[in-house]
């Protein structure tokens, strides 16, 4: 896994004469592993075709904020809620004094001001400007809204002066994003993650199981490797790729689920119950294939052991959290699953919309522990599991 694996980059480019630059600051994003989406600004596409960028980044180039058709699903705050981070690069000094001024006069200003992502800017232009009170003041006013500047460099310029203001090499570019997304926030954390379905046998062809992919699991394990933990996989039946590098664990059914978490339980930090455990597996599963006939079968199910109950009896039970799928009388059963199983919070989310959830690449959801409780809108499952490692982490950490 790289460092921008699964990051949403919107790359912005503005009218500056290094947005000639700007293909090779997507090739380099993407070596790293991110998908990127350009905006163009009008001066950009001056000294860049829109072809160019969309060959390279293999997505529409977007450059109009009066595109009808864009607009429809309201495209520049789509824009800005799919990015991880945001990178403007070349940023022209007018760029950047437009969004000091908080102006949302054309696509790229607008979905800055949209989003609440990170937001980098690599200026590029006449060492005279760079250094010039008014460029200096408005880029003083993003540092301190929080935007990050990937500083120019000092060198031979386009025009023919001598001095700082050339756009930052593309790998240091791509580097500085890169380096946004690392966090130390669970480094020394051990963490062990139950996903995917369980499968229980009826006989030797046919089961009882459910709809989970194990993709919500699978991104609570990226945003934990990202923020620095040490992370386990209890696996069920998954259809997702699984996140390298993790120590995994491959079971069926829920015996084998409960037996592989016991004996990794000890000195973990924190356990995500994320799997969907069977609450039933079968009495006497045939040892041979059921023949059909015209009577009617009766399967005995017995209960299943509750992991996420028993992990949270033990003696040093690690920081528990556990995930409610419902499908009626959401809030109430969530709470009342946080208070039976004595877990530290549970993330509930509504399976009964066919449009998220289960197989899903997206999902909706509220964190709830005995404090409060945080609902997390819709988004995508790669974004919805770094807001709730984040929330762990200030939390419990
Ligand atoms: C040949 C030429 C080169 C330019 N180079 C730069 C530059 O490197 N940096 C900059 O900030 N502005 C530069 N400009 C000015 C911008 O293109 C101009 O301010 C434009 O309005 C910026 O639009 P935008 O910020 O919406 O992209 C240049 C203009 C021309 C004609």
């Amino acid at each position: 896994m790289s460092i921008l694996t699964n990051k949403c980059i919107v790359l912005g480019v503005s009218g500056s004469i290094a947005a000639y630059k700007s293909p090779d600051i997507v090739r380099r994003l993407q070596d790293l592993g991110a998908e990127v989406r350009v905006i163009l600004t009008q001066g950009g596409a001056k000294f860049i075709t829109e072809l160019s960028l969309q060959a390279t980044s293999k997505n529409k180039v977007q450059n109009n904020l009066w595109d009808k058709e864009a607009e429809l699903s309201m495209g520049h705050i789509e824009l800005a809620k799919w990015a991880d981070a945001l990178l403007i690069a070349p940023a022209s000094a007018n760029t950047i004094a437009n969004l000091a001024a908080g102006k949302a006069c054309d696509l790229l200003s607008s979905v800055i001001l949209a989003s609440d992502c990170p937001t980098l800017i690599a200026p590029a232009m006449n060492q005279q400007m760079y250094t010039s009170n008014s460029v200096q003041d408005n880029l003083a006013t993003l540092v301190q809204r929080g935007i990050q500047i990937i500083d120019p460099e000092n060198g031979v310029q386009a025009c023919g002066d001598i001095g700082e203001g050339r756009l930052a090499e593309s790998d240091e570019i791509a580097k500085q994003v890169g380096l946004m997304f690392q966090s130390t926030k669970m480094s020394g954390k051990k963490v062990l993650i139950t996903l995917g379905a369980t499968i229980e046998a009826i006989d030797p062809v046919r089961y009882l199981s459910n709809h989970s992919s194990g993709k919500m699991g699978m991104a609570l394990a990226d945003a934990c490797i990202e923020a620095g933990a040490q992370v386990t996989l209890i696996l069920g039946d998954v259809s997702t790729s699984i996140s390298k590098p993790s120590k995994q664990i491959f079971v069926t059914s829920a015996e084998q689920m409960y037996r592989s978490v016991m004996e990794n339980i000890n000195d973990q930090t924190i356990f995500i119950a994320c799997a969907a455990v069977s609450d039933y597996s079968v009495k006497n599963p045939k040892n041979h294939k059921i023949k059909k006939s015209d009577k009617t079968l009766t399967i005995e199910l017995v209960p299943t052991k509750d992991i996420l109950k028993d992990v949270c009896q033990l003696p040093q039970k690690p920081i528990c959290i556990g995930f409610a799928a419902e499908t009626q009388n959401l809030l109430e059963n969530a709470n009342n699953k946080l208070k039976n199983k004595g877990c530290d919070a549970i993330i509930l989310n509504d399976v009964s919309c066919t449009d998220l959830g289960f197989k899903s690449d997206e999902n909706e959801v509220v964190f709830i522990d005995q404090k409060s409780s945080i609902k997390l809108a819709k988004n995508s499952k790669q974004k919805l599991g770094r807001k709730i490692i984040e929330i762990i982490s200030e939390k419990f950490l």
